[in-house]
């Protein structure tokens, strides 16, 4: 099992420009604690690991593995938007990055979509201020979009369809971005725009 490494510690409280009793003084521990994890003599305890990530502005999960990401805005990247869906609900979930969702009792494993075939082909026209997205696709029970999105870098529109309904959607024009299609069948189709 991976715990802190006391280099990590180190490394993040500089990084932060504390002092070991500044941060010891928010985790409520004495400065001496902490010079004892950073010279690997001594590792926190796992009660105080939340407060301890907290503190340096890291997740746990960088904290005890160590990977940190530096470069990365913690806002996320709209167009990194990542799609869950459910196989049994088709309840969708949207994720700036990775993460583990599970739904109906079945972890959902994150969608990778394709580029547009000959079935699925995105149909697009530009109306003033908005995209007209249009589909050629069966729309019956068993075989169906179920939902279109829109993703810049700012935002995620998701437009859910039924069966029976036509796929004729309007996006107001953000700039560039991703359009995506998910189909029950074979899966999600994307566009850039
Ligand atoms: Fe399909």
């Amino acid at each position: 099992m991976c715990y802190v490494n006391g280099k990590t510690i180190r490394e993040l409280r500089e990084k932060r420009r504390f002092t070991q009793r500044e941060l010891a003084e928010k985790i409520c521990v004495s400065d001496k604690t902490v010079s004892k994890w950073e010279t690997g003599k001594g590792f926190p305890d796992v009660v105080v690991i939340e407060d301890l990530a907290k503190a340096l502005g890291v997740s746990i999960a960088e904290l005890l593995t160590g990977d940190l990401k530096e470069n990365e805005n913690p806002s996320g990247n709209m167009k990194k938007m990542h799609f869950f869906v459910c196989p049994i609900c088709g309840n969708v979930i949207t994720s700036v990055g990775l993460g583990s969702f599970s739904c109906c009792g079945v972890t959902l494993p994150g969608e990778e979509p394709q580029s547009c075939d000959k079935e699925h082909e995105i149909h697009l026209e530009e109306v003033d201020l908005e995209y007209h997205l249009f589909l050629d696709h069966p729309m019956e029970k068993k075989h169906y979009v179920s939902f279109v999105a829109y993703v810049t870098a700012e935002s995620v529109e998701v437009v859910k369809l039924y069966p029976e309904q036509d796929i004729s959607v309007r996006f107001r024009k953000k700039g560039h971005g991703l359009l995506y299609v998910y189909c029950n069948r074979h899966g999600m189709f994307q566009i850039r725009v």
